[in-house]
């Protein structure tokens, strides 16, 4: 048995069966929320045995935050992440905590993030958000919200990480890479789950035939980029100098201690990484925010009396950098459809050395837990009888204090947390904010929540019909202070005012 635990059997469904064990009951196409489903009355720690590997998964808050502490625990690779390897080599989210490539490209993109460089993606973030609105403003009508979202997280990273534009707003078909991408990325999920059935080497070998086109297409268009870099040099802004962008830095800068240098296979991983995990995660956080927003009109209100006082009462106005740790509303509308549906949902932690965990259960180093985060958010201990309600004001400062820490860990936790979160949540609320103050926008009353499970949680099949909106900053005179920001020092995406530097963490 794999992850085995040395024979530890946690709760687990009913009907296990003597080979497959939990086999039956998941659902392929949505694992996840079979799997939520299925741990609804399993406790804070359960198993499901799918043939000869086991999964541990942890779904109480108090274990997750024990799994938190960085002196006892790290990342692990589950199978999905080592099925994803295959597609994107070792770039940062897949690769193990010891390989040299890890602290090399972390210490050398680690600048890349800093409130400098996220000043200087700014105005690049605002050009493509407003590329998305000039196509509505032409098309009008219903929109596919987490298409569009998607195209337009696509297009940030890209422009802003390697100066490359994949044209996507001027496509009616997404970009070949983008289908691609999404072919190579379901083969592997499918070989992950196979993986410990009985032939699946055998499954394994078909898919990845069937999948070799793709993967070839998405590795030949990634090394174009860097050999058009190569040839073209540093002349544009984005690109020379201290301004470079993700791919300046990873072909042009040594490492300032060693002198090392990432090798081009290398820095093909780390850009397939990044427009993998740099854009689905933030279009599904925008698609949640707006699905609950738009259901309930007072919280829609309240935002929209937030982005008229900031913004004035000219829809086309674009938020400055300063401008956008204002919107403290939007922030704790964010924050709160990422406790309910944390769009990269699991990590997966494993001891450093061996250990008890809950007081009682032995751990090992070669064992791993997955935890699942809608439902460690969703833990009535720390969030309440009403922890399934959207319900952003949790987020306040007075509501917050004294919430166990270490539970609430949508961008992950410790040194292997989401270097990303900072350009992810002012992504997200610049293109909010433009869009609530731009646009009314209605739902279809009819809509019921679906989630589609790729790597990332998404509503399915979300739609909004957009309207020219006239905002009304003399609506919301006197409230933006005293309702909706009773506290002026949340939410701001605090710098750490010496360095200069995001901080690095994510807990709260
Ligand atoms: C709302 C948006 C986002 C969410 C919810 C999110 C979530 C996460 C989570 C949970 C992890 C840790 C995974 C683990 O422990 O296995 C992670 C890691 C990572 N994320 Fe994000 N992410 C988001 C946006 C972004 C963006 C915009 C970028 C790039 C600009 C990015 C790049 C990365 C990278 C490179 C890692 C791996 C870090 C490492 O291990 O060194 N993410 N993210």
């Amino acid at each position: 048995m794999r992850n085995d635990w040395s024979g530890t059997t946690f709760p687990h469904p009913a009907g296990r069966r003597p080979v497959a064990g939990d086999a039956f009951g998941a659902d392929p196409d949505a694992p996840l929320q079979s799997t939520m489903r299925r741990a609804a009355d399993l406790g804070p720690i359960f198993e499901l045995k799918i043939f000869d590997q086991k999964f541990v998964f942890v779904t109480g808050a108090e274990l997750a935050a024990e799994l938190a502490d960085e002196s006892r625990f790290e990342k692990s690779l589950s199978p999905a992440l080592i099925a994803l390897r295959e597609f994107v080599g070792a770039g940062l989210f897949t690769a193990y905590n010891d390989e040299t490539n890890w602290s090399l490209a972390h210490d050398l993109l680690r600048p890349a993030f800093t409130k400098s460089s996220m000043q200087r993606y700014h105005p690049v973030m605002l050009a493509a958000a407003q590329e998305l609105f000039d196509n509505w403003d032409q098309l009008g009508g219903p929109v596919d919200v987490s298409a569009d979202m998607t195209k337009l997280t696509m297009e940030t990273i890209s422009r802003t990480a390697f100066s490359h534009d994949f044209g996507s707003f001027s496509r009616t078909e997404p970009h070949p890479f983008i289908l691609a991408m999404i072919a190579a990325l379901k083969a592997g999920q499918r070989k992950g789950s196979l993986n410990s059935m009985p032939g699946a080497a055998l499954l394994a070998k078909r898919i990845d035939k069937k999948n070799a086109h793709h993967q070839a297409y998405v590795d030949s268009l990634i090394d174009g980029i860097i050999a058009e870099r190569r040839i073209s040099g540093a002349s544009d802004s984005m690109i020379a100098g201290d301004n470079q962008d993700l791919l300046g830095i990873m072909l042009n800068t040594p490492h300032p201690e060693t002198g090392a240098r990432l090798d081009d296979l290398n820095i093909r991983h780390q850009i397939l990484t990044f427009l993998v995990a740099g854009h689905e995660t933030t279009s599904g956080a925008l698609s949640f925010a707006l699905y609950y927003l738009t259901r309930e009109p007072a919280m829609m209100a309240k935002a929209q009396v937030e982005v008229d006082a900031i913004l004035g009462s000219d829809p086309d106005t674009e938020p400055t950098f300063g401008q956008v740790a204002k919107f403290r509303y939007l922030r704790r509308v964010l924050d709160e459809s990422l406790r309910l549906w944390p769009t990269a949902p699991a990590f997966t932690r494993s001891p450093r050395e061996e250990t008890m965990i809950g007081g009682k259960h032995l751990m090992r180093p070669q064992d791993w837990a997955i935890v699942i985060l809608p439902m460690v958010h969703r833990d009535k201990e720390v969030w309440g009888e009403d922890a399934e309600e959207f319900n952003p004001d949790r987020f306040l400062p007075e509501n917050s204090r004294g919430r166990m820490t270490h539970t609430y860990k949508p961008f992950g936790t410790g040194e292997r947390s989401c270097i990303g979160r900072q350009f992810a949540l002012h992504e997200a609320i610049l293109v909010l904010a433009r869009m609530l103050h731009r646009y009314d926008l209605t739902p279809d009353p009819a809509y019921e929540l679906e989630i589609a499970e790729r790597l990332t949680l998404m509503p399915r099949g979300f739609g909004l019909t957009i309207t020219p909106r006239r905002p009304d900053p003399a609506a919301s005179a006197g409230q933006l202070e005293s309702e909706i920001c009773p506290d002026s020092s949340i939410a701001q995406p605090g710098f750490q005012a010496t360095s200069q530097r995001w901080p690095s963490g994510s807990a709260k």
